[in-house]
């Protein structure tokens, strides 16, 4: 299937759920159709292009005068398997959260501790999304595409994808000129469990012993409890990074701020946690006009209702500005800003 329009409304393609709108717009279900699509009109490869999944971590400022490429290809099938795994391809736009319930249900283990975050699995790889101690980049196997500059479907393996935190070779050098059209997953028959981070060992235990679908309702449960649900009010979860410095700054934060949570970061680094920096710095629950910071987790801000994206921005270059003068840190947003 392949759809083009013009002038089309993304009211429905941003879980901010912001009224702009697209210049030019096409869908496709098939990674050929893309290939036709650039080769038959070159001049599409001078656009302004944006690639878009679900849209829920993107936040449009202004309408967009240039193309948006939704690559909405469907399908889950197993392409390989030995004693110990399963390798899984899947297209772009499934549901990521759906693919989740599929491996509990099937009990394939590896991304039990990612459910319910929102957005299609051609997008989970570009943010190496994470949560509650697991990133993406640890069960994804290859990523395959269509390249707007070589024309051609390519794929790349793990290690050619540059993976970090909430970072991919997808949103840095590769943004916006390769397309993601599957993804291939390598899952795990007999799992080992991962239930270090924070509450969710003991909210496990609350639900019995641990299992993928015993962790998959536990992560259910203590998400839904902090994370605004992205039908019911806009938001595209973390707005902000959780900023990475250099020990000796986080050790004089330290000396102020007592409280201050730290966690270890590679390269001798320490992270800190923007959602603390932003309610110590009095944001939790303020809300100015449609936009907000939400009342149960400071990391994420809210359109209660006809927000613009610019009212969003400019409310968030509020929030930057009142930590750097605080604690003397940069927040680097994790949101796509267009
Ligand atoms: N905290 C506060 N106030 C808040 C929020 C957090 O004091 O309003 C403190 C918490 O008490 C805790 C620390 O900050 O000491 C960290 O909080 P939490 O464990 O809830 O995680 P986070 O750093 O706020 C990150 C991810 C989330 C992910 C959770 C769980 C980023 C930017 N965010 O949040 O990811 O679900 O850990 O693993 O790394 C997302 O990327 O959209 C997202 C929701």
């Amino acid at each position: 299937m392949i759809r083009f329009s013009e002038n089309h409304s993304l009211k429905a393609h941003n879980t901010f759920g912001v009224d702009a709108k697209a210049k030019y717009f096409f869908e496709c279900t098939d990674p050929v159709d893309l290939q036709v699509f650039f080769t038959e009109n070159k001049s599409w490869r001078e656009e302004r292009l944006i690639v878009l999944g679900e849209g829920s971590n993107i936040l449009f400022l202004n309408d967009f005068d240039g193309l948006i490429i939704h690559p909405n290809v469907p399908g889950i099938k197993t392409v390989n398997e030995d004693r110990n795994n399963y390798w899984i391809e899947v297209g772009a736009g499934e549901i990521w959260d759906e693919f989740v319930e599929f491996c509990v249900n099937y009990n394939l283990g590896g991304i039990e501790n990612l459910s319910l975050i929102p957005g299609t699995v051609g997008a989970a790889p570009v943010q190496n999304i994470g949560a509650y101690g697991q990133e993406v980049c640890n069960v994804v196997e290859k990523v395959k595409g269509y390249d707007i500059e070589k024309q051609q479907l390519s794929e790349y393996k793990v290690d050619e994808c540059r993976f970090a935190y909430r970072d991919s070779i997808f949103k840095s050098y590769l943004k916006n000129k390769f397309i993601i059209t599957s993804v291939i997953f390598r899952l795990e028959k007999f799992p080992e469990f991962n239930l270090k981070y924070g509450q969710l060992e003991q909210k496990v235990n609350e639900k019995g012993a641990p299992t993928l679908q015993t962790i998959r309702d536990a992560v259910i449960e203590i998400r839904s409890s902090k994370l605004p649900d992205v039908n019911k009010l806009g938001n595209a979860g973390s707005f902000f990074k959780n900023p990475v410095v250099d020990a000796e700054i986080a050790e004089k934060l330290k000396q102020s701020f007592d409280t201050v949570p730290v966690y270890v970061a590679p390269n001798g680094k320490v992270k800190l946690a923007a959602g603390w920096l932003i309610d110590q710095a009095g944001w939790k629950g303020v809300r100015k006009g449609a936009v907000g910071v939400h009342e149960d987790q400071a990391l994420v801000l809210v359109n209660y209702g006809g927000a613009t994206g610019k009212e969003i921005f400019d409310f968030s270059e509020k929030i930057k500005q009142s930590v750097l003068e605080k604690f003397g840190v940069e927040l680097i947003r994790e949101v796509n800003c267009i």
